[in-house]
């Protein structure tokens, strides 16, 4: 059942590829230039009229919702707020009939996340979905939703659920921009043709980096703290990285926004704290370049995630993991590859349970 894999979370972070094409497909026509969704295209007033959207969900889920956020401010131009469950629905949140809730949710029962959406339903706001098991009760009560369509994900830390959650706000941005006409028809079509090679491309990752990251898994067995950093829309990407290892491996991990690193956590940095740095070419690179610099000039051991090719930030690193370009936007889906296996390789160096770790529940039905 674990299809040659050790556990199934390794089996999940290599069935991505094909995940997230399942979550494309019948969806993404790129020969035709269209994006269908009948979930978003049924309710296409309710998002059209919509003041903003909320989006509501737990842990890494949470994490999606704001690269979410990133997506559909940037491609649709509506304001969007990303809540945890938990705070949503005990702080009396303002909700009104003008109002869109997403929820994201893998096992769609995870119970704060239900609450919130009830409280939301009762105030009158329209209800999407963004499930991965089919027919689960956030599924059953939201008003419409789409699928992730990731499969079952066995394994407690979220793998492909995350980046067929990746995959969905990416096709919702992309097909609100082009029906409210914030996005050109020119930059539709490329961003199209990108998402569509995402597939290939961790393809590629996997293949590439499945070696690599054993190997920088191994000198960092005995490490206690780590940072995990990006910018932009990698900013979420580091903070499910740093989700991911503490998770399984029980390294204490943090991610913040790299140019929040002066604000305090700088403080942490010498030369046995490992900096885990998302620095791809789009988006932010140079700024980037600088926070390395400010790293190194400490100490730090660097764990570089750049694209193929890269100079600047690799020359710095001690650590260099390359992952091909892609769109910024699409970017975290690629970066998080790598730091799923690295996350995975330092837990099982260090002889934790991957698939079961100690304290967590596959979903969270209590409150
Ligand atoms: O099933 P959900 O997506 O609602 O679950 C939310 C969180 O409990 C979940 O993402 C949790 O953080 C994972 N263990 C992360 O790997």
């Amino acid at each position: 059942e674990k299809g040659g894999y050790e556990h199934f979370m390794l089996k999940e972070i290599f069935e991505q590829p094909k995940s997230i094409h399942d979550t494309m497909r019948g969806r993404l026509i790129v020969n035709e230039g269209v994006i269908k969704m009948a979930g978003i295209w049924d309710h296409i007033e309710k998002f059209k009229n919509a003041n903003r959207i909320i989006i509501i969900a737990c842990g890494t889920s949470w994490h999606a919702g704001l690269i979410g956020e990133y997506l559909i401010e940037e491609f649709a131009r509506i304001p969007v707020e990303v809540e945890y469950a938990s705070e949503f629905r005990y702080r009396n949140p303002i909700i009104t009939d003008k109002d869109v809730v997403i929820a994201i949710s893998q096992s769609g029962e995870t119970a704060d996340t239900m609450a919130a959406l009830k409280l939301a339903k009762e105030k009158g706001a329209f209800i999407y979905g963004i499930c991965n098991v089919v027919d689960s009760s956030i599924a059953r009560i939201t008003d419409a939703g789409s699928y992730t369509h990731a499969g079952p994900e066995i394994g407690v830390a979220s793998t492909k659920a995350f980046t067929a959650q990746l995959t969905i706000l990416s096709l919702i941005a992309l097909k609100l921009g082009k029906h409210n006409g914030n996005l050109g028809n020119a930059e539709f079509m490329s961003l199209i043709s990108e998402l569509d090679a995402i597939p290939k491309k961790i393809e590629e990752v996997l293949e590439a980096t499945h070696e690599l990251t054993q190997h920088i898994a191994k000198d960092f067995i005995q490490a206690t703290n780590f940072l995990y950093l990006g910018r932009g829309y990698n900013y979420p990407a580091a903070l499910e990285g740093a989700l991911k290892l503490k998770e399984i491996s029980y390294i204490h991990a943090e991610g913040y926004p790299a140019a929040e690193m002066k604000h305090g956590p700088i403080a942490l940095i010498d030369e046995n704290m490992p900096i885990v740095i998302i620095a791809p070419k789009k988006g932010h690179y140079d700024k980037i370049v600088s926070n390395v610099q400010e790293i190194k000039a400490r100490k730090g051991k660097v764990v570089a995630v750049v694209n193929k090719g890269d100079k600047q930030v690799s020359e710095m690193a001690d650590y260099v993991i390359e992952i091909p370009e892609t769109s910024e936007c699409f970017s975290p889906i690629v970066a998080s590859v790598p730091l799923q296996l690295l996350a995975y390789y330092i837990a099982v160096y260090r002889g934790a349970n991957v698939d079961q770790p100690r304290n967590l529940a596959k979903s969270v039905t209590v409150e």
